[in-house]
């Protein structure tokens, strides 16, 4: 048995509407290892993205708990959280939310570079050569394709070795070839280095690469596929 590197429990969230208050999520308890690999589906606006939110400690959950390498989030501060964060996590966001006064290669190093990496310069090349954007270094966002962005996220997201990468449909906006290719990268890494990942997806074959897989319906976990 591996040990536990995430956790939620009984984790909701609820927002106030003009027709009321409006459960986005209700009661979802899960629990990952090291070294999962986990996909989340589920229709357009079931709750997907919040619940990549709240697990990554983007967001707090209007009740439950979180619990991300060992710390439970909710009782800690924004600052924190974002310590946790730039120790633990790599997150590929649906809207990528790359710097445009940054270029490729600069985004991938940003994260390196605050942690103090002295050889953030070279694995983020590399990491922009794995991913097929090598000839693209110093492109800002603005000049890349939105494909090209999305892979320029996803290098910037395993810079830091993160023990749990999340990404939001992180092949959404490519073709099937380079999709796949990004599909393998993220289950090397899983493999290499342990990685957990937490994948929300569309992509049925990348979906069921993962050992787990959980359908959201209207923000209720449902189906659970445990291994
Ligand atoms: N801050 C918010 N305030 C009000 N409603 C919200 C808020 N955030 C999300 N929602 C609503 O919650 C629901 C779930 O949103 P979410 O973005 O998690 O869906 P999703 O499953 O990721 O969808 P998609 O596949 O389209 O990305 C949606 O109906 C959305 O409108
Ligand atoms: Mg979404």
């Amino acid at each position: 048995m591996g040990a536990s590197i995430l956790t939620a429990r009984n984790l909701s969230k609820v927002v106030p509407s003009a027709e009321g208050e409006l459960t986005i999520l209700h009661e979802l308890s899960l629990e990952l290892n090291k070294g999962d690999s986990l996909a989340i589906v589920g229709s357009s606006g079931s709750g997907k993205s919040t619940l990549l939110g709240l697990l990554a400690g983007l967001d707090l959950p209007s009740s439950g708990e979180v619990t991300l390498a060992g710390r439970g989030l909710s009782s800690l501060d924004e600052d924190q959280r974002a310590r946790i964060r730039a120790e633990h996590v790599g997150f590929v966001f649906q809207s990528f939310q790359l710097l445009d006064s940054l270029n490729a290669l600069e985004n991938v190093m940003l994260p390196m570079e605050l942690d103090g990496r002295r050889d953030a310069r070279e694995r983020a090349t590399e990491l922009l050569q794995r991913v097929g954007l090598g000839q693209r270094l110093s492109h800002s966002p603005r000049q890349l394709s939105g494909g090209e962005q999305q892979r320029v996220a996803i290098a910037r997201a395993f810079a830091a070795e993160p023990d749990v990468l999340f990404a939001d449909e992180p092949t959404g906006n490519l073709d099937s070839h380079t999709g796949e290719r990004i599909s393998d990268l993220l289950f090397d890494l899983n493999k290499e280095s342990g990685t957990t990942l937490v994948l929300v997806t569309h992509d049925e074959r990348l979906a069921h690469r993962c050992r787990r897989l959980i359908r959201l319906e209207a923000g209720l976990l449902v189906a659970p596929l445990e291994p």
